[in-house]
Order: structure tokens, then sequence, then C-alpha cells
């Protein structure tokens, strides 16, 4: 360049000489002029050198700027205020998928989600009229591949010609999305888990209540019942009978939601009991639904209570039918599946990693909306008519589940069917299986003498007013002390203590310890108007014998007692 702008000087000179007269120089004159010249040369060569390195600092920032804006690990766009795109980065380019070549003269707006759009353009708006920053997160669309949300920050500009721009960070925050949305998600699992668990609570305690008082009203009418000779009596007790009966069924299923319904832990095998759940359903379902069983599971033993779980069947498969009204497909399938620590945390409840009886039941029916499916296992949560449901059903179906170690969970179509799958932890043991125990006739029993326990006076002369009627003798107490008072100096004449365990001043598990302290070989029944919770667990451990839940009909009880006694004799 420098000889070229050298060449073009003196052609420019040349042309300057052209049109100057021919004048003479004195020497002194020329002399000054040469010097004059030579300065001005140097001055030429300085200013020359100075452009050179200004050029050399331009390449280097130039270079920078390459460094900074194009290899920059986010994001920059520049759009103009009609929104079209005026440059980009190579990581704007990277981000939505694009050549950086074909970005220019497009607008932004063909990479945001069409629903996202209005957020931009709000936001552009606010930029060019009040010149604040803006930021905002929104979904972009990238060539070939899923949405990205993406966090824009915008910043007011002017090009170099003085028309306002805007210049536009943007960076990729799916996964800190992903995260928020994962997080949002086991925190409103939890609260889900604490609101059922404090329904639960309520629930468990209205149920134990209620159950006590029962017990008085179920007993006393069988009492009644037994006594009259009046066939119009007889039949008005056999009323309160099937009332109370109703009564008790409900509080059952109070008791199974609050997770104090389990009775046993003996090893079920699920096949056995899922035929049996569905021969029972065949009576009851219209011959227009088909039952199908997929049983496919090669291992199918878990350790629980068999008729908590084969009412739970029943319950999934009676919902199933009301889903049905014009008849359909009813499915029971199972299989088994290892559940990872990832899986497990999915779900509410404390499930461990590790094998599973998964079981599956599908019904062709009206499906769920998402309402529904929300409220779904809330006790008396139910969405047919007054007398038909009492939305008890699934949760005492989720109780049980739930206190078998297991899993449930629901998912539904409307107007193509719904699938409950259900969790249950494999025994590992693979024990002997059991079934539900048929009833038995209560069997006739050498004359016990028993002191009965229980802080209900209701429940205390029922169970007194049964056994002296059947020919034992009874004592009995209010409460733990005054039992173990009476035990101190009579143990040896009691054959068998029926112990309640709830009580005040000293509970069933306390004066338990204490009669073992008198008698080590002490005979006692627990009754407790929740089931076998790990207090009543502890205590059968500890020696007890056995356990009823209330309300208790007379033969249940005296089962109970022909088989201890049996057992111990
Ligand atoms: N298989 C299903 N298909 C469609 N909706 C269902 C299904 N199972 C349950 N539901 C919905 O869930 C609600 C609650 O069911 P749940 O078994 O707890 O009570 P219910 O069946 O209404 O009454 P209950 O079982 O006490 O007779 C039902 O009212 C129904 O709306
Ligand atoms: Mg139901």
């Amino acid at each position: 360049p420098a000889d070229n702008l050298r060449r073009r000087a003196t052609e420019k000179a040349k042309a300057d000489d052209d049109v100057r007269p021919e004048e003479t120089l004195s020497p002194a004159e020329t002399q000054r002029l040469l010097h004059e010249l030579r300065v001005h040369q140097i001055e030429l060569e300085m200013q020359n050198e100075e452009l050179r390195q200004a050029q050399v600092d331009l390449e280097a920032s130039r270079a920078r700027y390459f460094d900074l804006y194009d290899l920059a690990p986010i994001g920059y766009v520049t759009v103009s205020d009609k929104g079209m795109i005026l440059e980009a980065n190579l990581a704007a380019a990277n981000l939505l998928g694009v050549e950086r070549r074909s970005l220019a003269g497009q607008p932004l707006t063909r990479f945001i989600v069409v629903d996202d759009q209005d957020i931009y353009y709000r936001h552009r708006r606010q930029l060019f009229e009040t010149g604040a920053p803006q930021a905002c997160e929104l979904r972009m669309l990238r060539a070939d591949a899923a949405p990205f949300w993406a966090r824009l920050n915008a910043t007011a500009a002017q090009d170099v010609d003085g028309a306002p721009v805007c210049r536009v960070v943007m960076a990729d925050i799916t996964e800190r999305k992903q995260a928020e949305a994962a997080l949002r998600e086991s925190e409103e699992r939890l609260r889900q888990v604490e609101k059922m668990d404090a329904i639960g609570q309520l629930a468990g305690g209205i149920a134990h209540d209620f159950n006590n008082q029962l017990t008085g009203v179920l007993g006393y009418a069988d009492l009644l019942y037994d006594r009259l000779d009046d066939v119009r009596l007889k039949r008005y007790a056999e009323n309160i009978r099937t009332a109370a009966r109703r009564s008790a069924d409900l509080t059952a299923k109070l008791l199974a939601f609050a997770r104090k319904g389990q009775y046993l832990s003996v090893p079920v095998d699920m096949h056995h009991l899922v035929a049996e759940a569905v021969a029972i359903l065949q009576h009851s379902i219209d011959k227009r639904i088909h039952l199908e069983l997929l049983l496919r599971a090669n291992a199918t033993v878990v350790t629980g209570d068999p008729s908590q779980l084969e009412n739970a069947l029943l319950n999934l498969g009676l919902n199933a039918r009301d889903a049905m009204p014009d008849g359909g497909t009813l499915t029971f399938e199972t299989q088994v599946a290892y559940l990872d620590a990832a899986t497990c945390a999915k779900h509410p409840g404390e499930l461990q990693p590790g094998d599973y009886l998964q079981l599956t039941v599908t019904d062709t029916g009206h499906g769920m909306s998402d309402e529904v499916k929300q409220h779904l296992f809330e006790p008396f949560f139910t969405t047919k008519p007054v007398g038909k449901g009492t939305g008890m059903g699934l949760a005492a179906v989720y109780g049980t589940i739930g206190n078998h170690r297991g899993a449930i969970t629901a998912s539904s179509t409307v107007g193509c069917g719904t699938t409950f799958t259900i969790y249950l932890p494999l025994d590992k043991k693979s024990a002997r299986p059991s079934t539900p125990d048929s009833d038995v006739t209560a069997p006739t029993l050498a004359k016990l003498r028993v002191l009965v326990v229980d802080d209900e006076g209701l429940v205390r002369d029922l169970v007194s007013e049964i056994l002296r009627n059947d020919g034992h003798t009874v004592t009995t107490a209010a409460n733990g002390r005054e039992a173990l008072d009476i035990y101190r100096q009579h143990w040896q004449e009691l054959d068998l203590v029926i112990l309640d365990m709830v009580m005040p001043v000293l509970d069933g598990r306390d004066t338990f310890r204490g009669m073992k302290a008198i008698n080590p070989g002490v005979r006692a029944l627990l009754s407790s108007g929740f089931s076998v919770d790990n207090e009543a667990k502890a205590i059968l451990n500890e020696g007890a014998l056995g356990f009823v839940g209330k309300p208790f009909r007379r033969h249940e009880l005296m089962t109970l007692i022909a088989q201890v006694t049996k057992t111990e004799r």
C-alpha cells in the first residue's frame, strides 16, 4: 500500500508541475525547501508507521472480538426493531441448530414456540418503549430436535447508523427447568402423602372409637337375637345387627385407609388370590363384561393379610364393573418387576428397591377426568349417586397397599378405560402361602376363667356377657393398673386375659409386661379398635397369643379363644 501511495503521489505532483509556471529558485531557497521536504517526508513516514501499528491493533482486536462474540459459550443475537435477526454468533446458531449465515434476515420468532411468542413480543415492546433491559424464559425451537428452554436477556442499543436494535443473550436452561419440574413434582407428591397421612390419622381415630361402640351395639343385638322368642322382636334385633354390620364395614374401610387394617402377616400367593377374587366377581358382574387373566409372574408370594388384599382386588374389580355399564373387558395381569431406587422415589410411600409383584387391573370403561384422578384415593370421594357409592373403596385399597409396603397408581383416558397398577414387595423366602380362612363356627370350649380388661364399660360388659353365657367365669378390670392388681393376687386362678390395647393409666403393652413379670406363662389375647399395628405386633412378639379387632362378633371371639387355648394346652 505504501508503494501504491507513493506512485499516486508522484503522479499527482507531476500534474501539479504541469499547471505551475517554471520558477527559478535561489540556492538558499532550494536549501530551505529541501529541508522542509525532508521534515515532511519524516513526518509522513512516522504517520505511516502509526497507521501500520493501528492496523495490527485492529487485527488483534478483531481476533479478540471473534473469540468473545463468535466463540462465546452463550448465544448472542442482534435483532432489529422489526424483529429481524441482524447478526448472530456461532453459539446462537448452534443452539438453534442452523448454519450461522442462514440466520441473518430471519425473524427471531421463527425460533420461538408459538405458545410462547407473546412473552417475546411483550418484552420486545417494553424494551423499545422504555429502554429498560428485559429478561424472560421461553421455549425455543431447534431444527431436528425437541424444543428447549431458553433464557433471553435483552438490552437496547444502536447500530452504526444510529438505528435502534436490541442485543439478546440467549442461554439454554433446559436442565434447570427439568430439575425445577422434578422438584415441584416431588414436593407435590410429598404434600399429597402428608395430606393422606393426616386424613388417615383422623379416620383412624374416629374408626377406633366408633368400633368400641359398635362392638356393644352388635354384641348386644346378637345376645338379644339369641334370647328373644317373639318373631317380630327377633326381626328388630336382626335389623339392628344388619345396620351395625354395615357401619362396621365402613369403619373397617376407614381403618384400612388409616393403614391400621392389617390383621395378619402371612405368606400370600397372589395368583391364588386373583383367581379367588375373579371367581367372586364372576357372580356379581354383568355377563357382557369379559374377564381376562394374564398371570405371568413366576414369583407370586407376598407377605400380608390375604383377606385385606382380596378386598382390595374386589374393590378394583367392582369399580371397573361400574365403569363399564354396557360391558367391556376387565383384565387382571401379573408380572415380576424390578423397581430401582429412581422408580421407587417416584411413588408415594416407602418403596425399597427390589423385586415386586406388579398387578394391573385394566378396564375398557368410561375412564376418568384429571380432576377425579386427583382425588381418587381420598376417603369419601365418589362420583356415584348418593347410596350407590361411599367413596371408601379406593381409600381402603390405598391404605391396604401402603400397609403392605407397596404402591398403587392409576392411569386413565376418558372414554377408553382405566388401569390400576399395584406393586407389592415379593417375599424373598417365598414361604408356604395361605388364603383367607372361611368362617368357622365357634367350637365348644372347656370352662375358662377369664380376666377382661377394657376401659370401655360397654365392651367390658359385652365380653363378660358373651363369656358367661358360654359358662365361663369372668373378672373385669377397667384399666391396666387395676388389671395388674387383680392378676398379682389371682393369676393362678386365671386361664386367660383379654386385654384392650389402648387404655388410659396403663396401656396394653405395659400391662402385658407387668403380667409377664408376675407369670412368664401368662396367656393373653389382645383386642383393639385399631388392628394389628406395630405396637400390637411387638406385644405378639413378646408372647401374646392372638389379636381380635373390634368390633368382633361372638363367634369370632370364641373361635380365637378356642384356637389359642387349644394350642396352649
Ligand atoms: N375403574 C374406574 N374407572 C373410572 N372411574 C373410576 C374407576 N375406579 C374408580 N373410579 C372413580 O373413583 C371414584 C372413587 O372410587 P371408590 O372405589 O373410592 O369409591 P366408589 O366406587 O365411588 O364407592 P364405593 O367403592 O365405596 O362403593 C369413583 O366414584 C369413580 O368416579
Ligand atoms: Mg368403589
